[in-house]
């Protein structure tokens, strides 16, 4: 297959050139390739970039298949240009042991059409009770999170880091300090907390979704003294801020959209590298869930298929960010603290890749969402650099029509 014309980054400029994968490998990249019984994507004006790696995605199976399955949500994936997600144990069974997780591997394996690596959890059931079998878990899982709720069992939080020191593992926050809600101190708390065990421990440590003025404060500083600690922002927490919530239950999530100057706040703890990645969240409820009252109605947004189109018209087409600091933070910064390999669009390397039309602008629907549930704050808005094609090691798994 030829992809003729797009944007290629090499030596680091954007060049016009045409692609040509042979097998599953990039196998030339030239001004012009003239090759017969090749098919052709017209590729002009759009970025071919390697597919992105998102870090933090709910996809409900097993246990809430009325929401999402793997087969659903990694084809939504695949439509987003997101070739790698990893999975968050929010699921029934949990995987905290190797049992259950095999429930889960089992389905991924038999459905999915992206790569999806799972998390283990840090207690069992997510309950913050007991631990969870991290050494029956740990060969086969990529992190280990309670995502959903904060781990607020500190002896137990501490005793998971101890073992994540030993075993080299890196565990993965939702900061939320039990008995505040989920206020901006609820989250600053928890970061604080966990920075100072993570100081004492040594241990890697990983904060999803932060999204408040003083958790990136908090971050940056124990980053400067060295402490080996991460954060990733969401798409929703880098343009969307409370004032745009109006009672719409596709606006609640959780951390909940925060006060401006949050907003800005993430936007700035992103350009000044306190957080190294993006990933979406992505989390579906199913439209009986969600049409309730606000108060009552689950947290939780769709997001694979907004991610990189957001992304790139508030942060690169607004002129904030480049395109090196583009697929820094949604392919090499989160492949790198996961230890997952990836390929750059150059010959000779493996051929794993999405082409994002960057020329047009789109009015992304709801009858276009591929994803299973429709609970997305993005319908009806309009956006730059919408996904074309995906593939996966040469092979096409999505492809626009
Ligand atoms: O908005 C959220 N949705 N935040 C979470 O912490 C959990 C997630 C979910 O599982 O729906
Ligand atoms: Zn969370
Ligand atoms: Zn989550």
């Amino acid at each position: 297959m030829i992809l003729a014309g797009g944007y290629v980054l090499i030596d680091g400029k954007l060049q016009n050139k045409d692609v040509l994968i042979s097998g599953d490998i990039i196998s030339k990249i030239e001004d012009k390739i003239i090759a017969e019984n090749e098919d052709v994507f017209d590729a002009h004006g759009c970025w071919i970039i390697p597919a992105a790696v998102d870090v933090h995605a709910h996809f409900r199976e097993p246990g809430f298949e009325n929401k999402a399955t793997i087969l659903s949500e990694s084809r939504a994936a695949a439509k987003g240009g997101i070739a790698t997600a990893l999975a968050m144990p929010n699921l029934n069974p949990t995987p905290d042991c190797a049992k259950n997780l095999k429930v889960e591997t089992d389905i991924i394996a038999r459905d999915s059409v992206i790569n999806i690596y799972p998390y283990g959890s840090v207690t069992k059931g997510e309950k913050g009770e007991e631990a969870a079998d991290y050494d029956g878990l740990k060969d086969k899982v990529i992190a280990f999170t309670d995502d959903g709720r904060g781990v607020n069992n500190v002896m137990l939080l501490r005793d998971a880091m101890l073992w994540a020191k030993a075993n080299n593992a890196l565990i993965c926050s939702h900061a939320e300090m039990e008995g505040y809600g989920v206020s901006a101190e609820a989250e600053y708390l928890a970061v604080m907390r966990e920075t100072e065990l993570a100081r004492l421990i040594g241990c890697k440590y990983h904060f999803c979704h932060i999204s408040t003025k003083q958790a990136f404060e908090c971050i940056k500083s124990a980053r400067k003294a060295g402490v080996d600690v991460t954060c990733e922002v969401t798409p929703h927490h880098l343009t969307l801020c409370k004032e745009d919530i109006r009672g719409n239950t596709n606006f609640k999530m959780n951390p909940p959209l925060r006060k401006r100057e949050d907003m800005l706040a993430t936007v700035g703890g992103l350009l000044d590298g306190t957080a190294t990645m993006i990933a979406s969240d992505h989390a579906p409820h199913a439209a009986d869930e969600k049409n309730v009252p606000y108060d009552l109605a689950p947290n939780g947004i769709i997001g694979f298929e907004t991610m990189l189109p957001v992304c790139y018209t508030a942060l690169v087409k607004s002129g904030l960010a480049t395109h090196a600091d583009f697929l820094d933070w949604l392919v090499y910064n989160p492949a790198k603290r996961f230890n997952l390999g990836v390929n750059r669009v150059a010959a000779g390397e493996r051929a794993t890749l999405a082409v994002l039309d960057i020329s047009a602008e789109h009015k992304y629907t709801a009858d276009e969402i591929l994803s299973k549930s429709k609970n997305s704050p993005f319908i009806g808005r309009s956006y730059y650099g919408f996904n074309r094609l995906t593939i996966i090691n040469g092979k096409v798994i999505f492809k626009a029509i």
